[in-house]
């Protein structure tokens, strides 16, 4: 693995360490076949696990799916139930195949709106997969990019009660060290299917300089060959963090 080289001399490609991606488009998939929502989103699920092994092969470190928004409990009440279900099964079926993948599992957003079976999954789908060192899958349920910077401010403001803080020491470092995912790398690339050029409430603070790549194809179509044309478009990037790197000046000039 190389060190993170943006300067002027690295003209060696980086793939993305931190790859995101709003799985979207279920529904239209569904539509589209004249089916109800469900079988999208029971398709959208099985395009998981080759893409985990996909991300594997290209060595990247974190895949981070968002799999159901603190807005998705507005959904008609047996859709909300199907995803819960689907999740469930998900977690029942698939935790031992990721630990024998070698891949550690993290799920982040909020637990307590959820049963207290999908809860105790989700603690034990963690446990099993724990020791994994290939790579880490982080799925976000009930996440919400300002539920995120919302539990940090409080973890913080607890901190500033207790007296272990200074409220001059509050800055983006500290807020920072609270969000979910701390202890990962950012995310390099973001991507949404279905076409749609939104972030509907994903990882606000954590993609602060990713970049962004949208796909018109429906989820429960991406497949390996839709992931080599968003690394293709990353590849074409120039990744500046506000500096201005020279390499880039020269190839666009
Ligand atoms: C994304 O697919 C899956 C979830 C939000 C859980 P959608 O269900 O949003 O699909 P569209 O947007 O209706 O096509
Ligand atoms: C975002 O998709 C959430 C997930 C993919 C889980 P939505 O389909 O819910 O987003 P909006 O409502 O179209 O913005
Ligand atoms: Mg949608």
């Amino acid at each position: 693995m190389s060190g993170g080289g943006t300067g002027v001399m690295d003209h060696e490609f980086q793939g993305p360490r931190h790859i995101a991606i709003i799985m979207d488009g279920n529904g239209r998939w569904a539509a589209r076949k004249g089916l109800p929502p469900s079988s999208g989103h029971k398709a959208g699920v099985e395009r998981i696990r080759d893409l985990i092994e996909a991300c594997k092969k290209r060595h990247v470190e974190v895949l981070t799916l968002f799999a159901f928004s603190s807005e998705n409990w507005q959904r008609p009440p047996k859709e909300v139930e199907l995803l819960m279900s689907l999740f469930l099964s998900y977690l029942r079926k698939e935790a031992r195949k990721m630990q024998e993948q070698g891949v550690r599992l993290r799920v982040i957003g909020r637990r307590d709106r959820f049963s207290s079976r999908l809860q105790r999954a989700i603690v034990e789908a963690e446990e099993i997969t724990k020791d994994g060192v290939s790579g880490t899958l982080v799925i976000a349920a009930d996440y919400g990019g300002q539920w995120d910077i919302a539990q940090a401010a409080k973890a913080l403001a607890e901190e500033v009660a207790a007296g272990k803080r200074a409220p001059g020491s509050i800055n983006e470092e500290a807020l920072a060290q609270h969000m979910q995912l701390a202890d990962l790398p950012s995310v390099d690339l973001m991507i949404r299917s279905s076409g749609e050029q939104r972030i509907s409430n994903f990882m606000l603070w954590q993609c602060a300089y990713s970049e962004f790549y949208f796909t018109d194809t429906l989820w429960p179509d991406f497949d390996e060959a839709e992931l080599d044309l968003a690394l293709e478009a990353y590849r074409l990037r120039d990744r500046r963090f506000g500096g201005r790197n020279q390499t880039g000046l020269e190839v666009r000039a």
